[in-house]
């Protein structure tokens, strides 16, 4: 049976009809067609369907519908301007070559803004920790945390 919920999604506020086994990752994928929220192992370890609610970067894998009544949402979608201009994340992690495939990378750049909105200044390890839980199978990480460093001004 169905049941009514309503919280924050990228900004808007709604009321959303779920069923009460979903994960937040099934809904925003399979429902709202917000396919950036990668699905990777499905069970916590990747970290490649990160989105951040209430200013917390979470496993939307794990995440239980229901659980985000009255909370705000957002997703690497989220991120864009309204006349469709990457967030600067976005951009140096383009321009640092911080994406290969690309797969990790909304999930990476979900849990480097939840650490930005926290700290303006973070350090290297700070940067670290904030990723740790994020695989990427590509790029060494090296040139993802020099793309979330470059930001801070720290470079
Ligand atoms: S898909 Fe959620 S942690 Fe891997
Ligand atoms: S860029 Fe391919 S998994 Fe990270």
């Amino acid at each position: 049976m169905k049941r009514e919920i309503i919280f924050t999604l990228n900004g808007e506020e709604a009321m959303y009809e779920v069923r009460p086994e979903w994960t937040l990752l099934y809904f925003l994928r399979e429902v709202c067609g917000l396919t950036g929220t990668k699905e990777g192992c499905g069970y916590g370890e990747c970290g490649a369907c990160t989105v951040i609610i209430d200013g917390q970067a979470v496993n939307s894998c794990l995440y239980p519908i229901l659980e985000v009544e009255g909370k705000k949402v957002f997703t690497i979608e989220g991120l864009l301007s309204a006349d469709g201009e990457l967030h600067p994340l976005q951009k140096t992690f383009i321009e640092e070559g911080a994406v290969q495939c690309g797969f990790c990378t909304p999930g990476m750049i979900m849990s480097a803004k939840a650490l930005l909105d926290e700290k303006d200044k973070p350090t290297e390890n700070d940067i670290k920790e904030a990723i740790e839980g994020n695989l990427c199978r590509c790029t060494g990480y090296v040139k993802i945390i020099d793309a979330i460093t470059s930001i801070t001004g720290r470079r």
